[in-house]
């Protein structure tokens, strides 16, 4: 069967050889707090090239040791950690898929217990217990967004073909993107996507016009409405592609039409696609290539993201378009992704059924 999910999308002059891209996923493979990237790092996201996945967005890599997810979280805020990118870069781009790095701080949601925010905010932790986030000072803003350019500069020199600047899921530009978070009296509450408007600019300065400057956008932030608008406002700064996740989780009002064929949040992307007119990305729950061609045709996104689906199975592009089974993700209380991928239950099972169709 022809597959528009087998077909090419030219983004800028970048020719990604296929529809499916890998959503950024952190791996718990550095070392803590150091940031760095190591063999293992590379090896899998090498695996994932080698498995035809056409786009591959490496995992959010914080812009500064004070803005971290994690321990364990990959860095580009010293010169030192771009080497190790070059090698993730080198791997993936010579088994010919695209890739970029998703550029992070987490703001108030961060490790770090003076964690900042746009404005006081109450976050409750998975434990029930609350951190009350720093409102930042105009000079906390500015040395974050500096901290940002110089990131996203540091991925450029590694050789991304592009950047993902993570703008949902809870994290700092989310925070500044959403008005139930962002209650800031000044320039910055009243146009809030001034913060992440001006870091663009300055990448933009500093990058030839080849580089591809992207965002991961709440499609709920905390409607709707409020993320076409923010797409839309991005765009005329310069947003290169929208990929569409959820927004700061608590605060969403998600919405979806009824017997909407899929669900809420490729709704979204479906919409903010109406919006706008560089790519549309839909990720979440695309578990199977038949969804997946769903999804590209009869929602009009450009291209679909497969994260658990590629960890249980590389070779997912490969496979599907061989028309072999691509195994499942079986959706566990706890994702090993986080600890150890190689104890996936998804990926033993497809190893092993793999194994039995061969013999
Ligand atoms: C282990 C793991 C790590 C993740 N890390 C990130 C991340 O670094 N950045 C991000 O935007 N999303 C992250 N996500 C979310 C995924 O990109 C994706 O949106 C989510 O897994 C849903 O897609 P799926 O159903 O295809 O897995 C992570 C998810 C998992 C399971
Ligand atoms: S550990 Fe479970 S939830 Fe995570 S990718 Fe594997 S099968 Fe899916």
């Amino acid at each position: 069967m022809s597959k528009k999910l087998f077909t090419g999308l030219k983004i800028k002059n970048k020719e990604i050889k296929n529809r499916i891209f890998v959503p950024p996923m952190i791996t718990p493979f550095a070392p803590q707090d150091s940031g760095y990237v190591v063999e293992k790092t590379v090896d899998s996201y090498r695996r994932m090239a080698q498995g035809q996945n056409g786009l591959i967005i490496v995992e959010a890599t914080c812009v500064n040791f004070h803005g971290r997810l994690g321990r364990r979280q990959l860095g580009l805020w010293e010169d030192e950690q771009i080497a190790g990118h070059k090698q993730i870069v080198e791997a993936v781009q010579q088994e010919g898929s695209v890739v970029f790095v998703q550029i992070h701080h987490a703001g108030v949601v961060g490790i770090a217990d003076d964690a900042l925010c746009p404005s006081e905010y109450t976050h409750v932790k998975a434990d029930g217990s609350e951190k009350i986030g720093r409102p930042m000072t105009a000079e906390d803003i500015k040395n974050v967004q500096d901290a940002f350019v110089s990131a996203s500069l540091r991925a450029y020199q590694a050789g991304y073909d592009g950047i993902e600047l993570h703008g949902c899921h809870n994290y700092l530009i989310c925070q500044f993107l959403n008005k139930k978070v962002n209650q800031r009296q000044d320039q910055y509450g009243l146009k809030r996507t001034l913060f992440v408007e001006e870091i663009i600019a300055r990448i933009r300065e500093k990058v030839d016009d080849d580089f591809i400057i992207g965002i991961r956008l709440g499609g709920f932030e905390p409607t709707l409405e409020d993320a076409a608008t923010n797409a839309v406002q991005l765009e005329k700064a310069g947003i290169d592609f929208f990929d569409i996740s959820y927004g700061f989780r608590r605060e969403q009002e998600v919405e979806m039409p009824e017997n909407y064929p899929f669900w809420d949040i490729i709704y979204a992307a479906e919409y903010i696609k109406t919006k706008v007119n560089v790519p549309v990305f839909a990720a979440n729950f695309i578990m199977d290539p038949d969804t997946a061609e769903a999804i590209l045709t009869k929602a009009k996104v450009d291209m679909v993201g497969v994260a658990r689906g590629v960890m249980v199975n590389y070779d997912w592009a490969k496979e599907a378009q061989a028309g072999l089974d691509v195994g499942r993700c079986l959706r566990c209380a706890v994702c090993m992704l986080y600890s150890d991928p190689e104890k996936c239950p998804g990926r033993i099972l497809h190893k092993r059924n793999r194994e039995k169709a061969l013999t």
